[in-house]
C-alpha cells in the first residue's frame, strides 16, 4: 500500500497542495466526529509528529495524508494548542521534495542554536524527520528512509528544509526511520533514538546536523511480534522526586498484547552513548509468558487497541515539569477500514505520564492531563451506595451528547465480576469488566456499534488484573467515537475507538454480588469544535 503513490507524488506541485488545505473551514458536525479529541478537519492522518512548547504554545504536527481518506504520501500537518485540550489547525507544515515523503520524526528548540540556524536572539525551532523516498523504494533499493532536518524562526508557523539533507543516511536497512531527538545537557550533545527494524540505534551530535552512531538497545529484549517504529527515549523522576531513571517507549506493529499495533516500554539507564535496561526489569523480560510466546514479556502503555506512536513533548517548562503524551488514537490493523468518510484518524486525549514505584516494580501509568477539566459543564455526583443488581448511573446526568467522563470508586467484596456499561439507545455497548477469576480486566466492544467493517475489531481487549482487584478506581472518557478508561490512577489502560450509530447516553454498573460503590461522579464534557467555543478562542 505504501508504494503506490511514488509516481502520483512526483507529478503534485506544492502550491497546489496548499490551496487545498487552507481553504477548509472545519464543521466537525459528521457522524463519529470526536468532539473533545483533535482530528484533522479533513483526510487521512496517523502518528503525533514533532510535539513541542515554545513560548506558550503546545504543537502538534501530523502524519497526513491531504489529497485522500486513507494512507498515501506523508505530510506533516500542524495544529497549535494553549492547553493541549483546544486545537487551532494549521497550514501544511512539511511538504514531501526531492528526498521523499515526510514520515515521522520530532521537534526541539534550539536553545543555545547549536544548529546556527538562529539569526536573532529568538531560538529556532528544528524538526527532525524521517525521508522516505518511494522512488528509491519502487527501483527496489533497501535504503530508501534517511533523515532530514528543517528549521522554523518564527516559532513554528513556517518551515525551511535544510540544504544538506539528508543529515543521516541510510547504512543498508529497509526500516530506518522515525528519530525522536533531546538535548543530553550532562555532555552537551544531542541525542537522536531511531527505530532500526529490530531495536533501536542511539546518534548523537553536537549541532544537529552530523550525527554519529553511539550504540543500539533492544534486539534481545521485549516484544518483537512486528517492526519497531517511533522510540522515545525521556528522563524521568521516579515518583515524581529526585531520584531518575530512563523510559524508552517503543511502538511495535504488529505484536500489540490485543493483536495489531501497540506501544512497550524499557525501564533502565543512559550515559549518553548506551542505554542499560534496569536489572530488575532483566529478570521480569527474561520469564517470557507461556501462553503467549510470540510476543515476548514486556510491559505495555496502553492495553487497549488504539494508542499508537505516541510520543512526549519537548521543552516542557522546567517548573511545570511533567511528561506530557499523545498518541495516535487507531490500530494499523484496521486503520484505513474504519467507518469515517471526510476525514480518518484522531488523537488521543494528552496524558502526563508518570513514573511510580509499585509493589510490582517501577512502572509507567498514564493519567488524564489536568487541562481536560477545562471541558467539564456540570458535575452530577453519584450517591453511595451498594449495588447488585444492574444499576443505571445516569441519573439526570447530562450524558446526551455522548460526551462524559465518569469516575468511579468501588470495592469489590465478594463480587467476582463487575461491569460497566456505556450505552446508548440502541442498546448497543461498550463494556469495562472487571474479572477476578480470570485475572484480568476487558474491554467489550464486540456490541459497541458498528464493527464489522474489520473481523479484529470485535475481539476482546484484555490486560492482566492487577493485585486482587477488591479496590477499583475508574476514570473514564467517552467521545463521540472513543472510551479511555484509566484504572487506579492510569496504573492499567484501555484506550479504543469505537463507532455507536447514536452517542452512548447511559453509565450501567452491574456486578454478580455485592459491590460497594464508593463514591463517583459524571462530568458532562463540551465540544472543543462547537462554534461558541471557537469564537470565544479567537479563532
Ligand atoms: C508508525 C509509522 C512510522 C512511520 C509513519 C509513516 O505508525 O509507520 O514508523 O514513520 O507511520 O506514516
Amino acid at each position: 500500500m505504501k508504494n503506490a503513490w511514488a509516481a502520483v507524488l512526483a507529478l503534485v506541485p506544492t502550491g497546489l497542495a496548499v490551496a487545498q488545505t487552507e481553504s477548509a473551514a472545519p464543521q466537525y458536525g459528521e457522524e463519529y466526529r470526536p468532539q473533545y479529541h483533535f482530528s484533522p478537519p479533513q483526510q487521512w492522518m496517523n502518528d503525533p509528529n514533532g510535539l513541542v512548547y515554545f513560548q506558550g504554545t503546545y504543537h502538534l504536527f501530523y502524519q497526513y495524508h491531504p489529497y485522500g481518506n486513507t494512507w498515501g504520501p506523508m505530510h506533516w500537518g500542524h495544529a497549535i494548542s494553549k492547553d493541549m485540550v483546544y486545537w487551532e489547525n494549521l497550514p501544511i507544515a512539511l511538504f514531501p521534495d526531492i528526498n521523499g515523503a515526510i514520515f515521522s520524526g520530532s521537534a526541539v528548540v534550539d536553545w543555545k542554536n547549536t544548529s546556527g540556524f538562529g539569526v536573532d536572539a529568538t531560538p529556532p525551532l528544528v524538526a527532525v524527520f524521517t525521508y522516505h523516498d518511494h522512488l528509491a523504494q519502487n527501483l527496489g533499493r533497501v535504503d530508501f528512509q534517511t533523515q532530514g532536518i528543517a528549521y522554523s524562526l518564527d516559532g513554528g508557523r513556517s518551515w525551511a528544509k535544510y540544504g544538506g539533507n539528508p543529515v543521516l543516511q541510510n547504512p543498508g536497512n529497509r526500516d530506518f526511520r522515525d528519530p525522536k531527538v533531546f538535548w543530553y545537557a550532562r555532555q552537551a550533545k544531542w541525542i537522536m533514538t531511531l527505530a532500526v527494524s529490530d531495536h533501536v540505534s542511539f546518534y548523537s551530535s553536537k549541532d544537529l546536523k552530523t550525527w554519529t552512531h553511539e550504540s543500539d538497545f533492544g534486539r534481545e529484549w521485549g516484544a518483537h511480534g512486528g517492526v519497531w517504529e517511533c522510540p522515545d527515549l525521556i528522563e524521568m523522576q521516579i515518583d515524581g522526586k529526585d531520584a531518575r531513571k530512563f523510559v524508552l517507549l517503543v511502538s511495535t506493529n504488529p505484536g500489540g498484547p490485543n493483536g495489531g499495533s501497540a506501544t512497550q516500554y524499557f525501564l533502565g539507564d543512559f550515559d549518553g552513548v548506551r542505554f542499560s535496561l534496569d536489572p530488575d526489569l532483566q529478570r521480569k523480560l527474561k520469564a517470557a509468558p507461556a501462553e503467549r510466546p510470540d510476543l515476548g514479556a514486556a510491559l505495555w502503555l496502553d492495553y487497549g487497541t488504539d494508542d499508537y506512536a505516541g510520543s512526549t513533548w519537548s521543552d516542557v517548562r522546567a517548573e511545570d515539569g511533567r511528561v506530557l503524551f499523545i498518541g495516535w488514537m487507531n490500530n494499523w490493523e484496521y486503520a484505513s477500514k474504519v467507518p469515517t468518510q471526510r476525514w480518518r484518524g484522531a488523537m488521543t486525549i494528552p496524558r502526563e505520564l508518570k513514573l511510580v514505584r509499585t509493589a510490582r516494580g517501577l512502572e509507567l501509568h498514564s493519567t488524564p492531563a489536568a487541562e481536560l477539566q477545562t471541558l467539564r459543564t456540570k458535575d452530577w455526583p453519584i450517591r453511595r451506595r451498594r449495588i447488585r443488581q444492574e444499576t443505571d448511573l445516569t441519573g439526570s446526568a447530562g450524558t446526551k451528547s455522548g460526551l462524559f467522563e465518569v469516575q468511579l470508586s468501588l470495592k469489590l467484596g465478594s463480587a467476582q465480576i463487575a461491569a460497566l456499561s456505556l450505552r446508548n439507545a440502541n442498546r448497543a455497548a461498550t463494556v469495562f469488566r472487571i474479572n477476578r477469576p480470570a485475572g484480568r480486566y476487558e474491554l467489550d466492544r464486540s456490541a459497541s456499534g458498528a464493527v464489522k467493517f474489520s473481523p479484529p475489531f470485535a475481539r476482546l481487549q484484555t490486560a492482566p488484573l492487577v493485585g486482587t482487584g477488591n479496590n477499583i478506581s475508574l476514570r473514564v472518557f467517552v467521545d463521540r467515537s472513543s472510551v479511555e478508561v484509566f484504572v487506579n490512577g492510569g496504573e492499567t489502560v484501555f484506550t479504543a475507538i469505537v463507532f455507536p450509530e447514536t452517542p452512548y447516553d447511559s453509565v450501567v454498573l452491574s456486578a454478580d454480588r455485592e459491590v460497594e460503590l464508593q463514591s463517583g461522579a459524571i462530568d458532562g464534557l463540551r465540544s472543543i469544535w462547537n462554534e461558541t467555543t471557537l469564537s470565544q478562542r479567537g479563532h
